[in-house]
């Protein structure tokens, strides 16, 4: 699938849910207390549905995240059927973490049963190393279980655990040479990601952004000038950079700042209700769930994924005071 400015779509990142067990300031809105109802969710069936006609058009990543995806019912289940699908190469998680050391069964975690069930990737959310930053960025006390939930996502044995921090100017820049060790210490990929306008709180503003760029500085003042990792990619749009005299491997994801970010997309956002989004700081959404729920033929609804791709726009409209009409939560980060 080629849209009309050459970028290839081989990622799909899918939301199974709306909802969370935590309450993030940029990313839910306060006023939103009502989660979807269920017959308003894609089921398990109709979203594997999807990602098999994706994968029909070229689809080979997937990334499952929510909400929180793993409050979802059965999700390892669901992460079992991924890799039966034809041409779906890479399947990974984005989560909290909070759930991912809780036992299963006796002996097995979350982690290791998603792991068994064949995810390959893990992203795990963490803003900070301290317990009381932490519920005041979550609203909630679960930072101890993150870091339970990193343990177990590293005995798991993913291919690859990676770190997510939210740059949060006057909430977590005093961590992010902590959160370097923490990742050090356990050997993961640890991204530093611009705060983007997706929730309705006031959270986003001069005071409170900060941008890839003085993080970089800030780190580069206890570290010395990070080394550029051109060749290095993760299928996302993050940019890679090593230590120098480490092998440790840091990312910067700076959708506001960098005038190129849009250049190398290559994905498309399946939300949990059935809405294909062609870009995440874009208005435009298309209901695949109504022509699904229709009756709609494996064909057709290739048609509907390539109508969708035709319209990608070239980048983000992050940058023109946008207002979002839906919040990260409810389109899946
Ligand atoms: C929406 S969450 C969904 C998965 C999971 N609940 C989690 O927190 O990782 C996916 C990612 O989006 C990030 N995110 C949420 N709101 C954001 C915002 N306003 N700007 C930048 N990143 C955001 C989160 O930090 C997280 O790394
Ligand atoms: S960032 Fe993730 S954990 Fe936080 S509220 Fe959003 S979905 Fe929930």
């Amino acid at each position: 699938m080629e849209d009309r400015y050459g970028h290839w779509i081989s990622y799909l990142r899918v939301s199974i849910t709306d909802r969370c067990n935590e309450r993030c300031t940029y990313c839910m809105p306060l006023e939103l207390q009502e989660w979807l109802p269920r017959q308003e969710i894609l089921s398990y069936e109709e979203t594997l549905r999807l990602i098999r006609v994706a994968a029909e058009l070229g689809v080979s990543k997937v990334r499952i995240t929510g909400g929180e995806p793993l409050t979802r019912r059965d999700v390892v289940q669901f992460v079992r059927q991924l890799p039966q699908i034809h041409g779906i190469r890479s399947i990974g998680l984005s989560t909290n973490g909070t759930l991912l050391a809780r036992q299963m069964t006796p002996g097995k975690t979350m982690a290791s049963a998603l792991r068994d069930a064949g995810a390959q990737s893990v992203n795990i959310s963490l803003d900070t190393l301290d317990p009381a930053v932490y519920w005041q960025i979550t609203g909630r006390n679960f930072h101890a279980q993150v870091l339970s939930g990193i343990d177990a996502a590293i005995a798991a044995g993913f291919e690859q655990v990676k770190l997510n921090t939210v740059l949060m100017r006057g909430r977590n820049e005093d961590q992010l040479l902590p959160l370097i060790e923490f990742a050090a210490a356990r050997n993961l990929v640890l991204r530093f990601i611009e705060m983007m306008p997706v929730s309705t709180r006031e959270v986003l503003n001069e005071s409170s952004f900060m941008s890839i760029l003085e993080a970089k500085r800030l780190i580069e003042s206890a570290y010395g000038s990070l080394i550029w990792e051109t060749e290095f990619r993760t299928n996302g749009p993050a940019a890679y950079y090593q230590i120098p005299g480490r092998a440790q491997r840091i990312g910067f994801i700076g959708a506001m700042t960098n005038l190129h970010f849009c250049e190398t997309c290559n994905k498309l956002r399946l939300t949990c209700d059935g809405k294909l989004r062609p870009c995440l700081g874009s208005y435009l959404e298309f209901d695949i769930m109504r022509p699904l729920r229709a009756g709609a033929s494996d064909e057709e609804l290739k048609q509907f994924f390539l109508s969708v791709v035709e319209r990608k726009p070239r980048e983000h409209d992050f940058r023109n005071n946008y207002r979002p009409n839906r919040k990260m939560i409810a389109i899946g980060g």
